[in-house]
């Protein structure tokens, strides 16, 4: 599907729908008539089969108990095996209602508290949160930025962390919000290689990873040297990036390791945890099967929305730094050049009327910076840039 025809079929408005994107400014940005571009959801709906299996479903009137269907098991693989390569198993397969809630039920099990837990920064913030939350010490690896904004991993820093502080786990983002890599195979080798000399355990947050932009091949931690490192780490992902189905409460928790997934299931059964929703899987499972040409809809609009930034911004003020975006629909902008990083945040807010999410969010790293949010109606970004320029030259005048 094209750009034009997904636009015309799938956009939709969202103010007044309960939207934490739209609906919920005030709290985050002090303010409700602000541009939002900030939430990582779009304001496309999901593809027409999933939305007409979630009817055929809620039309069925009963919302008791469930398994999940072995479509969805069957839907997911086929997905993941022949876009990807990645080859997955039944029993590896645990759910959840979020991939942040994965996250922070992993950390707690796989360390103890005042341990030592690494992110790269900068990175999304709730890996910061579910570090802190389960009063664990957080250790921070920076990525290497060129002067293109393009990052890298430090590998000697985190070398020298890892034994320093003696980590026990790792959170690793693949592809990487916000700063829109696909780590290469040989780059994941060369991290999972010390995590597993330094005997660090792995979670790899692949959410992004249908979000392709670029020509580079995402690689899943399970599949890196044919599976070698897959007893040392953790996948977890969901339909809901990909198919903007977030409230719908569908994630997945991949274990390999049958010592780590006997440990995972001993804590679900104490904490007599939910497993995931039923209409999360409906949804996803159809979007799976019949959601490509929406996803491939999807994926021109990003980018062409990116292309559209990219080339105002920097004609106009060829000091911003845009970094490539190979993955995600978030594209990450280096202002610090235009706007100082102290006064970047209520300029963004009041000068321009937008909201985005800010820098310093994902770590020091990440000062000067903003995120936006690509993942709208042409129209939203036109807007959006327009609104940013005529600050700028307000403000530099
Ligand atoms: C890296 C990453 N992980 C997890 C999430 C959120 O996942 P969930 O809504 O399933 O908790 C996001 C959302 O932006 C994300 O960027």
């Amino acid at each position: 599907m094209n750009k034009q025809e997904f636009v015309a079929e799938y956009a939709v408005e969202r103010k007044n729908t309960d939207s934490v994107k739209w609906d919920g400014l005030k709290s985050t940005f002090n303010a409700d008539d602000l541009l939002p571009l900030w939430v990582a959801d779009t304001e496309f709906k999901a593809p027409k089969a999933a939305i007409n299996a979630l009817t055929k479903r809620v039309e069925h009137g009963a919302f008791g108990y469930s398994l999940t269907p072995q479509g969805y098991y069957d839907a997911y693989f086929k997905w993941q095996k022949e876009r990807y390569g990645i080859e997955l198993h039944e029993e590896w397969m645990r759910f959840g209602t979020g991939v942040v809630q994965s996250l922070s039920t992993l950390v707690s099990l796989l360390t103890q508290p005042k341990d030592s837990v690494m992110v790269l920064q900068p990175v999304y913030y709730p890996f910061m949160n579910v570090i802190k939350n389960n009063e664990r010490n957080l250790v921070i690896s920076d990525l290497k930025a060129d002067e293109k904004g393009h990052y890298t991993m430090d590998l000697a820093d985190i070398d020298a962390k890892m034994k320093e502080k003696d980590v026990k786990l790792l959170i690793l983002c693949s592809p990487h919000n916000p700063v829109g890599r696909v780590w290469s195979e040989q780059e994941l080798t060369d991290l999972l290689e010390l995590c597993r000399q330094n005997q660090v355990l792995v979670i790899s947050d692949e959410i992004h990873h249908d979000l392709l932009m670029g020509d580079e091949k995402f690689v899943s931690a399970l599949s890196v040297k044919d599976g070698y490192y897959r007893d040392n780490l953790v996948v977890v992902d969901a339909p809901s990036k990909t198919f903007n189905m977030a409230s719908l409460l569908n994630s997945h928790v991949i274990i390999a390791n049958p010592q780590i997934r006997a440990r995972y299931d001993r804590l679900f059964t104490r904490q007599e945890a939910p497993a995931g929703s039923i209409l999360g899987k409906v949804a996803g499972q159809a979007a799976y099967e019949d959601g490509a040409d929406w996803l491939s809809g999807l994926i021109e609009t990003v980018k062409s929305n990116y292309e559209y930034v990219k080339q105002e911004l920097t004609t106009a003020y060829p000091e911003i730094v845009v970094t490539e975006l190979q993955a995600t629909y978030l594209m990450w902008i280096d202002m610090s050049k235009v706007v100082a990083p102290k006064q970047l945040e209520l300029f963004i807010k009041q000068k321009a009327g937008l909201a985005v999410d800010f820098g310093e969010w994902f770590g020091q790293a990440g000062k000067g910076h903003i995120r936006i949010n690509l993942a709208t109606t042409p129209a939203n970004i036109e807007r959006a840039v327009s609104s940013l320029l005529s600050a700028l030259q307000e403000f530099q005048a």
